[in-house]
């Protein structure tokens, strides 16, 4: 069978890992999804940065619309970021008929509704492993592993770049800002890291768990933020002294007035597995009625890391796409149409 064709848009830190990754490990990738994966296009602003990542022989383009256009191609990779160009990208190649794997949840928080919406009336596939908690398969955890469980609540690390600053200040007495220079360094921080140290990101992610967790529409706006950046070393010191570990934790939960979503540091007895959760590591707990508390572990961000949540999510949609139509599962990650209207709790 003839291998399937997709675009990359971006040619960052997430699209290196992708490249590498799908380079790697093609015999495994290939026998997995039944069919090559292959990348046919990327766009790139700087031709010589595109071309040391993919070669000589895949189309690169300037203009991130050419992806989302192109013929040849079947799914496309969002690995820009950001909300603008990339809401009009994914929405263009929805419009095309592509299926879209993003690593964007910053997308996803803020216009995933409409997102959905759109795939859902093209009969497209919107998928986004990579946008929560890097390589850790949660969100397949949540829509697969889990899907017999009414969910009752999520809790966890997943911001790699603030545990990342937090284990740096504790373990190695580090200034806030050299650890946050060091993140961003290593390719963990957003391109704007206050998203990061201000729990916004992080606020991005549970709000996209929360929604597939309990069926309601995404809704960033009623997420409750605090992030790390007015944490001093001695409030670091203090804790530790009394047991304590803080970490900035991402939590949703389902109560009878309607679903909490906030993140803020939270201290935590330092003998809970997940107060030992260290540097870019993320983790989440997810407590489903039936499986009782489960734990998932990884790395929150880095290149090959979300690289293989990406591949993960590609590898899934080629089998959707090659399987015989009439016996396709429908694949949405998402259905807005089944929303439960379940109030969000006001802030
Ligand atoms: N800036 C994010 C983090 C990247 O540090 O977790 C992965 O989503």
């Amino acid at each position: 069978m003839k291998p399937i064709k997709i675009g990359i848009a971006g040619t960052g830190v997430v699209a290196s890992g992708v490249v590498k990754v799908l380079q790697r490990n093609q015999e495994e990738i290939t026998r997995r999804a039944g069919r090559g994966i292959e990348v046919a296009v990327v766009s790139s602003r700087t031709r010589a940065k595109a071309e040391a990542l993919v070669g000589q022989n895949v189309l690169i383009v300037d203009d991130i619309m050419d992806v989302a256009r192109h013929p040849d191609i079947d799914i496309v990779v969002e690995t820009m970021g950001g909300y603008e160009p990339a809401r009009s990208f994914v929405l263009e190649a929805i419009a095309h008929g592509k299926h879209v794997v993003t690593a964007n949840k910053a997308l996803l928080a803020e216009h995933g509704n409409e997102i959905f919406a759109a795939a859902q009336a093209k009969g497209v596939t919107v998928v986004f492993e990579a946008a929560v908690a890097g390589g850790i398969p949660v969100i397949k955890s949540l829509r697969e592993g889990l899907s017999a469980n009414r969910i009752e609540w999520i809790a966890g690390i997943i911001n790699g770049t603030t545990n990342f600053i937090l284990t740096q200040m504790r373990e190695k007495g580090w200034t806030f800002t050299d650890a946050l220079k060091v993140a961003q360094e290593l390719g963990y921080a957003e391109a704007d890291p206050t998203f990061d140290v201000e729990g916004v990101d992080a606020a991005h992610k549970i709000t996209l768990m929360s929604a597939l967790a309990f069926g309601v529409p995404i809704n960033f706006k009623a997420a409750s933020i605090e992030g790390i950046s007015q944490l001093a070393a001695t409030d670091i010191t203090y804790a530790e002294k009394f047991g304590y570990r803080i970490k900035l934790l991402g939590i949703t939960k389902r109560t009878p007035e309607g679903i909490e979503l906030r993140v803020h540091p939270t201290l935590i007895p330092d003998s809970r597995l997940i107060a030992n959760v260290n540097g870019v590591m993320n983790a989440v707990l997810v407590k489903g009625d039936a499986v009782g508390a489960t734990l998932y572990y990884g790395a929150g961000a880095g290149a090959e890391p979300t690289g293989s949540s990406v591949i993960a999510d590609l590898i899934d949609v080629t089998r959707t796409i090659t399987a015989d139509p009439e016996h396709r599962v429908p694949h949405l990650a998402f259905q807005p149409d089944a929303l439960a209207n379940i109030p969000m709790l006001p802030l």
